[in-house]
């Protein structure tokens, strides 16, 4: 009796945290029930991966999608196609919406709103804040929670956690790991005078890195003095990579395509549409981001997309807010520096998927293995395409990497077993699920 398997991808090079090899992914129930050689098999669907890769599913860590609140700009529906559209299987999207995301109902409301709505599974980053830092236990707990975020210097929305009580009440309080936006609120504020109207190469002069190390310093203290794990988001400078090398036992690290991208010189061209909080800086400040993951510094890639509308981008620095889309350039972007020798393929997968699960500790998500969620990005490693604002999913219709080409382009997306994206198109109905964490199994 031949085995039998809701699908099969047969003939890819499966790239997996043991290696990469040809090797046959069976699929049943959502989860991966077989990989090897499987020539006497059935299945309902068998597809034929020759010459394409199979990586375990991208798991973008930081997104904002903006609903509630605010869906001119972005829903849940619309981030989550412009995702799957770019390869991620899995998104954690984060809690400066309208109302905050900073209570059990707020959280529970944004679960209800993505459940089979989102093409992509999902969890929320829940607010820290004075208010609910002696509750931030509970909160990071909650099915559908990624944990906990701080704003500790000011960005879009009004989550901010200035003081080191503050975030010390919260970290007193976090089991799983906080994850924080890492910049100096003080010194952002006494630097404010330094932003030249019109000119947004000015965003890292007002922004500089010492605001950013200054702030990591005070965090890592702190982590140290409570005994808390921390996620630092976006790392933007050289000095936080020296300081943060000392601090693995702590510290984790996410950098983020733009940053890895994009430098100052690129203010001439691009203006306020690069405009970003960490902002993009100086070239030495990516070459040592670069060397950092390199060096294993560095954890995972996240986008930070963060989308808003042409209009309000247009407006003059600094009355433009800072943000960018992100999520479905992760892979084309990164494929390309696979491509460029400048990352192997297993070191992407290590960032994109193994990195989440290990510092974020999901639930059968970020392997290849059997027993696991079937989350996989097919990818062309070969295929040359270009990005352009018109493939754009996001509803803000526009990237900052419009008419640049690549090579190497995710082609699918199965989430749980369900071929969600194939070759540009979404082709099956969303079903986007909570993901699950060990720390935070729901008790049912
Ligand atoms: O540039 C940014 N935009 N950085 C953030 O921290 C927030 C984000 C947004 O929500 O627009």
């Amino acid at each position: 009796m031949p085995q039998v398997f809701d699908l099969i991808l047969k003939n890819a090079t499966v790239v997996n945290h043991d290696g990469i090899g040809k090797r046959d992914i069976g699929v049943t129930g959502g989860r991966i029930a077989a990989l090897g050689d499987l020539p006497r098999v059935s299945a309902g669907e068998i597809v034929d991966c020759a010459g394409l890769h199979i990586l375990p599913g991208f798991i973008d860590s930081q997104v904002h999608f903006r609903e509630p609140g605010l869906e001119y700009k972005e829903d849940l529906e619309s981030g989550s196609r412009s995702a799957v559209l770019g390869g991620v299987t899995a998104v954690f999207e984060m809690p400066n919406t309208k109302p905050l995301t900073t209570s059990a109902e707020a959280l529970a409301d944004k679960v209800q709103r993505a459940r089979h709505r989102m093409h992509c599974d999902f969890a929320f980053w829940v607010g820290g804040t004075r208010e609910n830092a002696s509750l931030a236990g509970e909160l990071e707990r909650l099915p559908g929670a990624a944990g906990i975020k701080v704003f500790m210097g000011s960005s879009t929305g009004d989550l901010l956690v200035d003081d080191d009580e503050g975030v010390r009440e919260i970290l007193k309080n976090t089991r799983r790991r906080a994850a924080f936006h890492s910049e100096d609120e003080a010194r952002l504020h006494e630097r404010a005078p330094l932003r030249v109207a019109g000119d947004a190469a000015s965003h890292p002069v007002w922004r500089d890195e010492i605001a950013a190390l200054q702030s990591t310093q005070r965090l890592v203290r702190i982590a140290h003095e409570t005994g808390a794990r921390v996620h630092i988001l976006h790392i933007s400078t050289a000095e936080e990579v020296d300081f943060l090398r000392g601090h693995k036992d702590v510290a984790t690290l996410e950098v983020t395509p733009h940053h890895l991208t994009l430098a100052a010189d690129d203010y001439a061209r691009l203006g306020a549409w690069m405009q970003m909080n960490p902002p993009v800086r100086e070239a030495r400040h990516r070459e040592r981001l670069w060397q950092g993951l390199e060096q294993g510094i560095i954890d995972v890639i996240g986008s930070d997309h963060a989308p808003h509308t042409r209009e309000e981008k247009q407006k003059p620095y600094p009355q433009s807010p800072s943000g960018m889309t992100g999520v479905q350039t992760i892979a084309p972007l990164m494929l390309d520096y696979v491509n460029a020798g400048r990352l192997t393929l297993e070191r992407l997968v290590d960032l994109t998927s193994h990195g989440p699960n290990r510092i974020f500790g999901m639930s059968r998500k970020g392997r290849i293995a059997v027993g696991y969620d079937a989350d996989l990005t097919i990818i062309d490693l070969k295929r040359q395409e270009t990005i352009t604002n018109a493939a754009v999913g996001s509803k803000a219709g526009w990237t900052p990497y419009d008419g640049k080409t690549v090579t190497g382009w995710p082609v699918g997306t199965i989430i749980r077993g369900r071929r969600v994206m194939w070759e540009g198109e979404i082709v099956t109905p969303s079903v986007g699920e909570p993901v699950e964490f060990v720390e935070a199994l729901p008790k049912r």
